[in-house]
C-alpha cells in the first residue's frame, strides 16, 4: 500500500508552476495508460489553470500526451451554460481541449443545461463511474484555493465536507451567489494523485494559515490523496511562510 505523501515545491513564477505541471501530467499520463490503457484527469476552475491549459495544447506537451486515451473531467462547474464566460468547462476548451485531439466522449462535461443542479449531480456521477471506481480512481485531480480556503466549490462549513453517501453534489454557493456541482471531500481524497495550482501574492496569507495548526480545518487543508499530494506555489504565493 503506497504512503500518502505531501509535496510542496516553489516556483520563480506563474509560467515555471505550469511548465511543471505540464510535466507532470506528461509523466503520469503516460503512466497510467501504459498500465491500465487511459488515462484520467480531473481539471480544476477559475483563472490558475489557464496558462496549464495553453501549454498542454502546444509542443512539446501536446506532442507528449496520448490524449486519445485521456479522460478528462471538471472537479466542480459553476451552474451555468457552456457558452458562459462563468464555464470552466469554457475556459477549458478554449485553451486546451479544442486544440487536442480528445474524442468528445472522453470529456464528461457537468450538464449544466434542461437540467436542474441536483439531477446535473447525479448524472455527472454516472458518467463518471465508467471510468472511476475504488479499483481505478482518478489518476490525478488539480485543485485551486480560494482565499478563504475553499477548493473545488467546497468553503468552509460546507457539507461537502464530511459527504461521504456521494461522489458528486450540487451546492448553493452563497459566497458565489451561484448553484456550483462539485466533487465532495471525501471524492477529492479518493483520487491517486492530487495537485494543487497555487499562484499570486493574493494566495500568500491562505497558504500560511493552510499550512499551519490552526488551518487544519479549512476545506484546502483537508485534501489528502491516497498516493501524492502535490502543492505547486509560485514565489509571490508562498512570500510569508
Ligand atoms: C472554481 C474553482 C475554484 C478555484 C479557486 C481559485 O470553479 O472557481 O474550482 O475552486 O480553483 O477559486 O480560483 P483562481 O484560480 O481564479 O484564483
Amino acid at each position: 500500500m503506497p504512503i500518502a505523501t505531501t509535496i510542496k515545491t516553489v516556483w520563480p513564477d506563474a509560467v515555471a508552476l505550469s511548465h511543471a505541471v505540464a510535466n507532470l501530467i506528461v509523466t503520469e499520463s503516460n503512466k497510467a495508460i501504459q498500465q491500465k490503457g487511459y488515462f484520467t484527469i480531473a481539471l480544476s476552475g477559475g483563472g490558475t489553470p489557464k496558462l496549464l491549459f495553453e501549454l498542454l495544447a502546444q509542443a512539446p506537451y501536446k506532442n507528449n500526451i496520448p490524449w486519445k486515451k485521456v479522460i478528462i473531467a471538471f472537479g466542480d462547474e459553476r451552474f451555468v451554460a457552456p457558452t458562459s464566460d462563468e464555464s470552466n468547462y469554457k475556459m477549458a476548451n478554449e485553451a486546451l481541449l479544442k486544440h487536442v485531439g480528445i474524442p468528445k466522449k472522453n470529456i464528461l462535461i457537468v450538464p449544466t443545461v434542461k437540467v436542474t443542479p441536483a439531477q446535473s449531480a447525479s448524472q455527472y456521477e454516472t458518467a463518471l463511474k465508467k471510468y472511476i471506481s475504488n479499483k481505478h480512481p482518478f489518476d490525478l485531480v488539480l485543485l485551486g484555493i480560494g482565499e478563504e480556503g475553499h477548493t473545488a466549490s467546497i468553503f468552509p462549513g460546507s457539507p461537502l465536507l464530511t459527504d461521504k453517501k456521494n461522489w458528486i453534489k450540487n451546492i448553493w454557493v452563497v459566497e458565489k451567489n451561484m448553484d456550483r456541482i462539485s466533487f465532495t471531500m471525501p471524492f477529492i481524497n479518493h483520487a491517486k494523485n492530487i495537485a494543487f495550482l497555487v499562484s499570486g501574492a493574493s494566495k500568500a496569507a491562505i497558504l500560511k494559515k493552510i499550512f499551519s495548526k490552526p488551518g487544519a480545518t479549512l476545506p484546502a487543508a483537508m485534501v489528502k490523496a491516497k498516493e501524492n499530494t502535490f502543492w505547486f506555489l509560485d514565489e509571490a504565493a508562498k512570500i510569508g511562510h
